[in-house]
């Protein structure tokens, strides 16, 4: 079955969303909370060791709702069915949206074109453990018989950001290798990596679905041009490894067969770091590690699943999200980490999101008359305190925005964390509730401002408030609730998706500046200058002329 073709708008519910709107748009959060006091009760959820408090968003239980009447309006329920089960929801691409099937336990029976694929992700998983172990355990050396200290992952997008992302969040879990990233294909990226490696010690791992992306093509022959410099073409084969869907192309690169670790058509590039494409996360933490942190998004996925949308956190998150972007016009939502681990979070994401719901044509091929794919950006907690956190409180936007806390730190430094998390609290509280000009004149009189300068200070030092904020606590990170968490993210954008009536798992929105950078790479090397706008052609007459 593939998904619904139904514009949101013209259900029943968006136009009661609309009329219950224009009521709440002017409420304040803070007199919602004085009239309730079981309101925090009312709008959480705990799960696992989740809990979603969701109560500091402009919402009565109207909305919630409302909103829950509206998945039901666009058939979420037979949406969520499709997806698990391997339907070709992804119509543009004629392919099945399975990443769930990577992570699903042995017994699971997903079927693709009528063939199990559980037997085969598991043949894949056998052979990451088996990889790793040899890598990490000093058994596989490299061609000088030395034991590999260095991985290199080579990939971009969905074959870089997530093992990259996955890798800093779980550094506490490392061992003794040091991995890392290349994925521009501005050369200098490249040369200040390889500058610190020996090619005797070190392993790469070319990592591209397709194995026609121009960036890691490039940069997986530099680095094997720079690797032959001491070392010979047989010895390659110790040091080069693939992970791709491409055999054929990766066998024309030189790489052995049976260092090509497959993937599936049917595992989209940026919800791609649950098959092999996570290979150098199993390398740096160990594949245990590594299957932990498929066993928590598996977790989150039988949540997701099954839990009645109400109590479900990727729903009710989407909805919150699909309530601003579309309701209240907000365009953008940051996510804050509390934590310096998940730095590369939001990044990560923001492919997730933005590559998936960045899209204006409905599955019914027409375009939308509404808003879709929301800007997502952040940076972790504290740093962002001290960075952009002066516009979420009194710029002119809108930004919902989730905090995302852990009870526990890894080295239980009791003190420091104490004062992260006071932090985490406070800002959720002080975007609700603000600082009202009487609380402000009291501070000045405290502080012995008065007259002239009061006045004139008074209106900047108003915090209006009610900026909703999801605050998601968790109890510690860990790889299990790492990969709920990732999950929980990949879910709220399929939700949002299938709301929004796009199709979220193709991205053909990039394809058109590949395009145009060929043949402008091509005129760069003739030195023949082809008709393009004014503006172009100026640029590139500097550039190739200089
Ligand atoms: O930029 C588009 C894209 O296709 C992403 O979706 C993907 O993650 C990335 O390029 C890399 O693609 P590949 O893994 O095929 O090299």
């Amino acid at each position: 079955m593939s998904l619904p073709k139904i514009n949101p708008t013209k259900t029943i519910t968006w136009e009661s969303i609309q009329l219950h709107f224009e009521k709440m748009k002017a409420v304040s959060m803070k007199d919602l909370f004085a009239s309730d006091a079981n309101r925090a009760e009312k709008f959480h959820i705990e799960w696992n060791n989740f809990l979603l408090d969701f109560s500091k968003n402009i919402i009565n239980q109207e909305t919630i709702d409302l909103l829950l009447n509206l998945a039901n309006d666009v058939q979420l329920k037979d949406a969520i069915s499709s997806y698990f089960q391997g339907d070709i929801i992804n119509q543009t691409e004629n392919r099945a949206v399975l990443h769930t099937a990577l992570r699903a336990k042995e017994s699971a029976n997903i079927l693709v074109e009528g063939v199990n694929v559980i037997p085969e992700v598991y043949s894949v998983k056998d052979k990451i453990k088996n990889f790793s172990n040899e890598v990490i355990s000093g058994n596989k050396k490299g061609f000088t018989g030395k034991p590999f200290t260095d991985i290199v992952n080579i990939g971009i997008g969905g074959s870089d950001l997530g093992p990259a992302m996955i890798v800093e969040a779980l550094q506490f879990y490392k061992n003794h290798l040091s991995v890392h990233f290349v994925s521009n294909v501005d050369g200098d990226h490249v040369n200040e990596v390889i500058k610190k490696l020996n090619p005797e010690t070190t392993l790469f791992v070319v990592v591209s679905k397709t194995f026609t992306t121009q960036e890691t093509l490039s940069n997986a022959e530099t680095i094997r041009s720079w690797f032959l410099q001491s070392a010979s073409q047989e010895d390659v084969a110790k040091h080069f490894v693939a992970v791709s869907t491409n055999i054929q192309k990766v066998t024309e690169f030189g790489i052995n067969h049976d260092n090509i670790f497959p993937m599936w058509d049917w595992v989209g590039g940026r919800f791609s770091l649950w098959s092999a494409v996570g290979l150098s996360v199993s390398l740096a933490v160990g594949f245990d590690n590594y299957d932990k942190l498929l066993k928590g998004a598996n977790e989150m996925d039988e949540h997701f699943k099954n839990e009645s949308f109400d109590k479900n956190i990727p729903v009710v998150l989407a909805l919150l999200s699909i309530w601003y972007n579309n309701f209240f016009g907000a365009e953008s939502e940051a996510l804050i980490p509390y934590t310096q681990y998940l730095q590369k979070l939001a990044p990560y994401l923001q492919q997730g999101i933005m590559e998936s719901n960045g899209k204006s044509i409905g599955r019914d091929g027409k375009q939308v008359n509404y808003q879709t794919g929301t800007i997502i950006w952040g940076e972790p907690g504290t740093n962002s305190q001290h960075a952009f956190f002066q516009l979420i409180h009194q710029g002119t936007k809108l930004i919902p925005t989730d905090f995302i806390g852990f009870k526990q730190s890894l080295y239980g430094n009791k003190d420091h964390h104490d004062k992260l998390m006071s932090n985490f609290f406070a800002q959720t509280e002080a975007l609700l509730m603000g600082k009202t000009e009487e609380e402000v004149k009291s501070e000045f009189q405290s502080q012995g401002i008065s007259g002239e300068k009061a006045n004139f200070l008074l209106p900047f030092k108003v915090f209006s408030g009610n900026k909703p904020t999801n605050t998601l606590l968790i109890d510690k990170l860990t790889p299990e609730s790492l990969g709920a968490l990732v999950a929980m993210y990949e879910h709220k954008i399929f939700v949002q998706g299938v709301i929004w009536n796009i199709f979220s798992y193709d991205q053909w929105g990039v394809e058109l500046g590949k395009q145009l950078a060929n043949s402008i790479l091509e005129e760069i090397n003739s030195k023949e200058i082809k008709k393009h706008d004014t503006s172009t052609s100026f640029l590139l007459n500097k550039y190739i002329f200089k």
